[in-house]
């Protein structure tokens, strides 16, 4: 059992003695990092949230305290008693190296197993061990700093937008299922047998409605919940961002947020973005990067070269054209020789796993031209290719021919994987960009119908408005998403705000007037009483701390995060629960209980 305080309190942290400090009498508190016994002589390391100070346990005190030192282990919870003095080897990686403490008083707060991992940043253990003892794990400076990072941002963009008069106002999280795309997480509830709440999978409609209140400008730091498939930056629960504003048009919206985002890196990482963020239109985006959300700290474009394809004596490229097809490549510029014949059939197997059929290559070398396709090649179409690409000795030429959507999201993907295998991403550089002028819809070739691609309360662009009907595929919304080094950051729109308008898009979206009513009623109804020009944006908080982080892991930047499979593996959840819980909630279940 461990020793109380007693009379003992912390007069300084582990991390805050200096030089200047040296003969002042100090109480500290914290963990063993680690010990080392040397006879007649005891270091340890005590750590606490803010650092490591070096203890030294010697002759000078008594006997029983050194009998006590010596039973210190890692992670052991201390308080220590001593008079600070200069170390005679500095230790220059931590910024308390040039002091030690000597100790006079010890108390062992707590004993400690040996921690099944170590608490140091690179100790190289399973993500599934790190998770499973999450509270060990956080003991790590890494994810200390990152959490705290994490804190301060938060305090960043709360004085941001309380500065900006927006209103921080909280949304339920027991509420009706919101349009945001994913599937819901169900709730039972208890008094009304058989209905269920939805937790949010963003407050989209009830953030609409408080600008209908009046509000004016709103902003919230809040859950969303989405039971969708998870990716390396993708949570079921997840934190966003969420921000709504009367009386504005996209130009608002950006320009607000612009000020927002260089103010967050400014005051959270000093690093001073270029504003305005640069623009693209979706459209230009696919052209040339292939997805809607490119990389842009490093080049190798996607260059169409249907037109000489067409022509070419190369079945699979002009075939793919005759049949409405187009062959894009991208020029891998310089780097041919870091690519060999294997290292290219790894490039084809990647860009099968977004549907390409195959990837046709061109290395240009100063003795002449290798690939497998030159020769059904004439040299006058070899040379416009190259025109086109801007191809000299020294570039690889990597080719994909099929329909535009696989064309543009194989080599969009090959185009950044082929820029981590080069290893040429600059990891301090920060590129942003507003993508604009998404389309209003997107076939769902599932359903067979229309989905809006941002939710269906985003309004189209003005000029596109008497194409709903006709040309649905050919709509461009009003809607924006902030990307920075290839992540999507944040997704908003300018809202529709005429229930006419709304109708149609509800029409197009395949919903009869009967399904509208029951899944949007309470908005449709509000809409009737006054509703001004609004419009927003959510940002991914996870995301931009990840970027501010510098980690591509989304669970380095939560405290308890789940698993690629949605569970916890600290807690278990989720689990079964007891059969008069279940019955409670008036539910039965058809899965076999695990034993
Ligand atoms: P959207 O669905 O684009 O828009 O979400 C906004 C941002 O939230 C982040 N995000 C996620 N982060 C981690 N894990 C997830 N599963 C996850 N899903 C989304 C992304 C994304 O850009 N209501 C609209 C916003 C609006 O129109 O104002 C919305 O939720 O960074
Ligand atoms: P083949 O004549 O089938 O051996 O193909 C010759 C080259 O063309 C190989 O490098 C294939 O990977 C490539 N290829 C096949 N189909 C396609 C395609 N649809 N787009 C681009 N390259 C392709």
């Amino acid at each position: 059992m461990g020793e109380s305080m007693g009379k003992l309190r912390r007069t300084h942290m582990c991390g805050e003695l200096r030089p200047k400090d040296e003969g002042k009498e100090v109480v500290l508190m914290g963990w063993a990092q680690r010990e080392r016994n040397l006879g007649s002589l005891i270091f340890v390391d005590l750590r606490d949230t803010t650092g490591i100070t070096q203890i030294v346990f010697d002759d000078t005190i008594e006997e029983e305290v050194f009998k006590k030192a010596e039973k210190i282990r890692p992670e052991y919870v201390l308080a220590v008693k001593g008079i600070v003095r200069l170390r005679q080897s500095v230790n220059k990686d931590i910024p308390t190296g040039e002091i030690e403490v000597l100790a006079q008083e010890l108390k062992i707060l707590d004993e400690a197993e040996t921690p099944p991992i170590y608490i140091k940043d690179d100790d190289n253990v399973s993500e599934s061990m790190r998770l499973k003892y999450r509270y060990l794990d956080l003991r790590k400076p890494k994810m200390q700093s990152n959490l705290k990072l994490r804190a301060k941002a938060a305090k960043v963009v709360r004085d941001f937008f309380y500065d900006n008069n927006f209103v921080e106002i909280e949304t339920p999280v027991l509420t009706k299922p919101t349009p945001e795309g994913a599937r819901d997480y169900l709730v039972p509830s208890r008094v009304n047998p058989g209905q269920f709440y939805a937790l949010p999978q963003s407050p989209q409609i009830l953030k609409q409605l408080l600008m209908v209140s009046g509000f004016d400008r709103y902003y919230q730091i809040v859950k969303c919940f989405r039971d969708e498939d998870l990716r390396a930056n993708r949570q079921p629960e997840f934190t966003q961002i969420d921000i709504e504003m009367s009386f504005v048009d996209v130009e608002d919206v950006i320009e607000i947020n612009e000020r927002f985002l260089y103010t967050l890196f400014k005051e959270v990482k000093g690093i001073e973005l270029d504003l305005p963020i640069q623009r693209m239109t979706y459209k230009e985006a696919m052209e040339r990067y292939g997805v809607d959300k490119p990389d842009l700290r490093f080049g190798f474009e996607l260059v169409d070269i249907s037109e000489v394809a067409a022509k070419c004596d190369f079945k699979v490229f002009s075939s793919t054209v005759e049949n409405g097809g187009v062959v894009k490549g991208i020029n891998v510029k310089g780097y041919a020789d870091e690519f060999t014949r294997k290292d290219i059939s790894k490039l084809e197997d990647y860009v099968k796993t977004y549907g390409a059929k195959g990837l046709a290559w061109i290395k240009i070398t100063e003795e002449g031209v290798t690939s497998p396709i030159a020769k059904f090649l004439k040299e006058e179409e070899l040379e416009e290719i190259f025109k086109l690409m801007d191809a000299k000795a020294g570039d690889l030429l990597l080719f994909v021919a099929d329909k535009y959507s696989i064309v543009s999201d194989s080599l969009g993907n090959l185009r950044n994987e082929v820029a981590r295998r080069l290893d040429i991403i600059d990891e301090d550089d920060i590129k942003a960009v507003w993508i604009t002028e998404f389309p209003l819809f997107e076939y769902d070739e599932e359903e067979g119908r229309y989905v809006a691609k941002h939710h269906p309360f985003t309004s189209p662009m003005e000029e596109d408005i008497d194409l709903i009907e006709t040309n649905p595929e050919l709509v461009r919304a009003k809607a924006y998403d902030i990307v920075i080094n290839g992540d999507e950051m944040g997704g908003g729109s300018i809202r529709i705000n005429n229930s006419d308008l709304q109708s149609r898009m509800f029409k197009a979206l395949g919903f009869s007037e009967e399904e509208a009513k029951e899944k949007f009623g309470f908005l449709l109804e509000a809409f009737k009483y006054g509703t001004p020009p609004h419009g927003g944006i959510a940002y991914g908080f996870d995301r931009l701390i990840m970027t501010l982080t510098k980690t591509s892991n989304i669970r380095d930047v939560i405290a308890f995060p789940k698993t690629q499979s949605a569970t916890c593996l600290m807690t278990g959840a989720p689990t079964n629960v007891s059969e008069e819980q279940l019955k409670e909630v008036h539910i039965k279940v058809d899965v076999e209980k695990d034993e």
